[in-house]
């Protein structure tokens, strides 16, 4: 389906009209990736960081596994709708996920106290503990916690605030890894060992093409959406050294939280925000994420069939409720077989009890597409930002590099790949990246973190 050929030229120009605000020229792109590098300075510095909205967060990681690692790890996924349990094993050049175990977290649990999650979260390890036959043992634990955490150690990891989904009472401000002990604690039936605590960038920046491949930069582009990288220990001003490298947790989704990009920022964009449980952060992320992108598509539905270009004039109740837009929908709709495409579209419209015709389907496809793609562009923005600043960083004047990527909506939209590759090219044309998907990057990565914490550890005794 091309999107437009079927629109009448009139209709299509009204609803172009529509659409305008949602594109982004490579102008505006380079723009806006002017204003990240800014926010990333800003991020970095001594006396500047406290009021970054890109906060930059060390993460201790400083170095990338050199294959000598090797045991056996419990590894821990919280970020999304569902908390992994994992059974990983370390060898020698090689990671591998042994069992695992995904546990729902209803969403009164989401919500509600701190407390309440970190016991259903104990809980559900002792259930994998239980069916693994492994009570008895202490394994190290490695804990994927995707939100943005000011780390003090690779085992102390302050919550600066919940994003996405969740928003827990009692546990910003608070030490999550101590959280999580005092819950194990409670329970009184099973014990873990030393404990790492990542992000989910940095896990899968780390379990990316390993072995074989070094990778130094990871996004994900899922639920929520987030950037890590390698930065010279020099630039990492609040943290004392100034030789080798840190990863660098850059919490991108908070760009724009000051206000630099509300130029960009469309009605439909504001009215996200505004009905969100976290109103005022996490602005970049509203704008891109998966937990955001089907909501944005239902707002402008609905604004082109109030403004009668669409579906006869007439809103249903679905155009109007938060969420019955699925994300998902958007990859369905946009299949590049423009049957199946067509067939899809139809099959949604009915569900959501939408009066269209043939032509609806086509300007329905047109929204689709100008909200994903402006998702992919914005990330390329970012993107392009991070590589030309290693690139600089090194003094070259060509970068090759490694990114490791995650998340729904990379992995499951039809073209978002593509156009995300496409844009990082125009935009850092002296940056040569290759994409790799990561698998299970969440779990392994954070198992590869625990056992190079541990070798470190061993390392510095002899
Ligand atoms: C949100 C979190 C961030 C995480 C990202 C992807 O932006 O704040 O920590 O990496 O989602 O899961």
């Amino acid at each position: 389906m091309t999107g437009s050929v079927s629109i009448p030229p009139q209709l299509k120009a009204q609803v172009e009209e529509h659409l305008e605000p949602l594109i982004l020229s490579d102008e505006k792109l380079r723009d806006i990736s002017q204003r990240f590098l800014k926010e990333m300075d800003k991020g970095l510095g001594k006396s500047t960081h406290h009021r970054a909205s890109v906060k930059m967060l060390p993460t201790f990681v400083r170095a990338t596994p050199d294959g000598t690692e090797k045991g056996d790890f419990l590894a821990l996924d919280l970020g999304g709708t569902n908390f992994r349990v994992l059974r990983v094993q370390v060898m020698e050049h090689a990671v591998k996920k042994m069992d695992s175990q995904i546990c729902p977290i209803p969403q009164e649990i989401m919500v509600g106290r701190g407390t309440q999650l970190f016991d259903h979260i104990a809980a559900c390890m002792s259930e994998f503990l239980d069916s693994q036959n492994l009570k008895g043992e202490t394994l190290p634990l490695g804990f994927t916690f995707s939100f943005p955490c000011e780390q003090k150690e690779i085992d102390k990891s302050i919550l600066i605030r919940w994003t996405k989904g969740f928003n827990c009472s009692g546990v910003e401000g608070k030490d999550v890894v101590k959280l999580l002990k005092e819950a194990i604690h409670r329970r009184r039936d099973f014990n873990i060992g030393s404990v790492a605590m990542v992000n989910d960038t940095v896990g899968t920046m780390m379990s990316c093409g390993y072995p074989n491949s070094h990778c130094e930069i990871a996004i994900i582009i899922g639920t929520g959406t987030n950037a890590c990288y390698m930065e010279d220990m020099k630039n990492v001003q609040r943290v004392q050294g100034e030789d080798g490298q840190m990863c660098i947790n850059t919490e991108w989704g908070g760009f724009g939280d000051d206000g630099s990009l509300d130029d960009f920022l469309t009605e439909f964009d504001r009215e996200i925000d505004r009905t969100s449980i976290n109103r005022g952060v996490h602005t970049f992320e509203k704008m891109i994420s998966g937990m955001y992108l089907g909501d944005i598509v239902r707002l402008v539905l609905k604004k082109l069939t109030e403004d009668k270009l669409l579906f006869k004039g007439k809103v249903s109740d679905a155009l109007c409720t938060a969420g019955k837009f699925e994300t998902k929908f958007i990859s369905d709709i946009e299949k590049p077989d423009t049957k199946i495409g067509i067939e899809n579209t139809r099959k949604i419209l009915t569900d959501l009890k939408l009066d269209f015709d043939t032509v609806d389907l086509h300007v329905v496809h047109l929204v689709c597409q100008t909200i994903s793609k402006r998702s992919a562009h914005l990330c390329a923005a970012a993107l392009a930002t991070i590589a030309n600043r290693i690139r600089e960083n090194r003094g070259l004047e060509r970068l090759k590099s490694t990114v490791g990527v995650d998340g729904t909506v990379y992995r499951k939209h039809p073209t978002f790949s593509e156009e995300l590759q496409k844009k990082v090219k125009t935009l850092a044309p002296e940056c040569e990246l290759t994409f790799l998907i990561s698998e299970d990057g969440s779990g392994k990565g954070a198992a590869l973190v625990t056992a190079v914490a541990e070798r470190l550890a061993r390392q510095s005794r002899l």
